[in-house]
């Protein structure tokens, strides 16, 4: 694969700025946003002052730690417009996350704050190895998923010519990549898996197509799938990040020369790791909860949002902004099976070292009396979908969860195209557990 590594007069300054002039920026930025948040949001002004905090109390970036913490619950409490720090009239755009249980969790955007999220987009797409004239195709989905909408206006703002397919009729998507020749996508890694699928159905290489760089996040993925990806399609495989609440896609991208972890755009998002039991700020390099407050948002200024996202901080490489580790796991994604904790990254792990089984899979779970059990749903390559095949990765699966993970799961091997196919984020956990 070619080098990508991009000249550093196209980088935009701050990525290359001395660590003293970044915190400088911060510090004045987080004063601002804080003041704003509480003069303008009458949840702030409520929170800051139960906790007896003011904004003026952040003499230092060290300070906010003294400041309370929002959560997603904050956001459902005050559903759909009450975090708003602007009058609605000033809100040019909406977006919400589903999420899995209640009512939807709604963001808002100013006009500034919509350029501001084009802009972090364009650099996390320059990071990534893309330039302007490129061709984008875009298969997050549109609406009001963060993805589709964030990916591409990022892509029109670096200068991109953007094919804004969005997710589904993987049949069409193969055609376009085809016909299109588009450099860089822009998807879901569970969902480009089934757009390799439907490559293979068709008798085409994706070796062959145009793609040199794909840009994929929304859900963890792991370094071995990174090599999956990276050797079936020819192809550099860089980690986007990013959640909804702090303003979607593009809250910290991988630089495709270094691949090691995610620079976070600390010029607008400022982050810290907790201990997501005590709450306690934890130094740098320590594994923890990631927690953002943003720096410059207009709309929907948010103070130490906990993401749930387990990560650990690491100083910058290729940019002088520091990194996050790939995220393998949230706190509410991580199975606890007999007293063992999981994650379905682990499981993801141990699938691809097995030579017979495809990339997808969903973690079934059950309980009987008061025993809970793992399924673990893979499924065949088509070479290796025999029956004979099918029990060996049957046992070498099971063998390696018991061995790596530390957990006895019960394996099943399904035909080619047995396992249910994602569009979008993949659904890793169905808990069919009572109660
Ligand atoms: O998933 C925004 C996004 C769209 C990011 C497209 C990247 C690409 P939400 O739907 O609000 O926003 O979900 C946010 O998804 O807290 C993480 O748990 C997870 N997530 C997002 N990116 C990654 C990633 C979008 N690269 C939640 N690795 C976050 C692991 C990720 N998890």
């Amino acid at each position: 694969m070619t080098d990508l590594t991009p000249p550093r007069e196209i980088l935009d300054p701050i990525e290359v700025a001395s660590r003293d002039e970044i915190a400088a920026l911060q510090l004045e930025r987080m004063q601002r946003s804080l003041a704003h948040a509480y003069q303008n949001s009458p949840f702030y002004r409520a929170r800051f002052d139960a906790a007896g905090v003011h904004p003026s109390d952040l003499k230092s970036l060290a300070d906010l730690g003294k400041f309370p913490f929002t959560t997603k619950q904050d956001l459902r409490d005050t559903y759909p417009f009450g975090m708003f720090a602007v009058p609605r009239e000033r809100i040019a755009r909406l977006h919400a996350s589903s999420g899995t249980t209640g009512k939807p969790t709604v963001v808002g955007y100013t006009e500034g704050d919509l350029k501001v999220w084009s802009e972090v987009v364009a650099r996390s797409i320059r990071a990534s190895g893309g330039r302007r004239g490129d061709i984008c195709h875009v298969a997050y989905g549109y609406g009001l998923f963060t993805g589709g909408l964030g990916a591409h206006y990022g892509a029109e703002t670096l200068g991109c010519t953007v094919v804004p397919v969005s997710g589904g009729m993987t049949e069409r998507q193969v055609t376009l990549i085809t016909d299109f020749k588009p450099r860089i996508i822009m998807v879901t890694p569970s969902y480009l898996l089934s757009i390799l699928d439907e490559f293979r159905r068709q008798g085409r290489d994706p070796r062959e197509s145009s793609l040199e760089i794909g840009i994929f996040g929304a859900e963890p993925w792991t370094n071995a799938m990174r090599a999956e990806i990276e050797e079936a399609f020819g192809m550099h495989a860089v980690d986007i990040y990013g959640l909804s609440e702090i303003i979607g896609p593009g809250v910290a991208n991988e630089c495709v020369e270094t691949k090691d972890g995610l620079h976070i755009w600390e010029d607008h998002f400022y982050p810290e790791i907790i201990d997501p039991e005590t709450g306690a700020v934890l130094p740098d390099g320590e594994l923890g909860e990631l927690v953002f407050t943003t720096l410059t948002k207009e709309g929907l200024p948010i103070v130490r949002y906990r993401t749930r996202d387990l990560t650990r901080l690491l100083p910058g490489t290729a940019r002088s902004m520091r990194r996050m580790e790939k995220v393998t796991g949230r706190s509410d994604d991580m199975i606890i099976l007999r007293g063992v904790n999981v994650f379905p990254t682990q499981i993801e792990e141990q699938i691809l070292k097995c030579e017979g089984l495809a990339p997808h899979f969903q973690i079934e779970l059950t309980r009987a009396g008061r025993m809970d059990n793992m399924t673990v749903h893979a499924e065949a390559l088509p070479e290796a979908a025999t029956e004979d095949g099918q029990a060996a990765s049957r046992a070498a699966l099971a063998h390696h969860i018991k061995s790596v993970v530390g957990i006895s799961a019960e394996v099943q091997v399904h035909r080619p195209g047995g396992v249910a196919r994602s569009e979008g984020k993949a659904k890793r956990v169905v808990d069919n557990r009572e109660g």
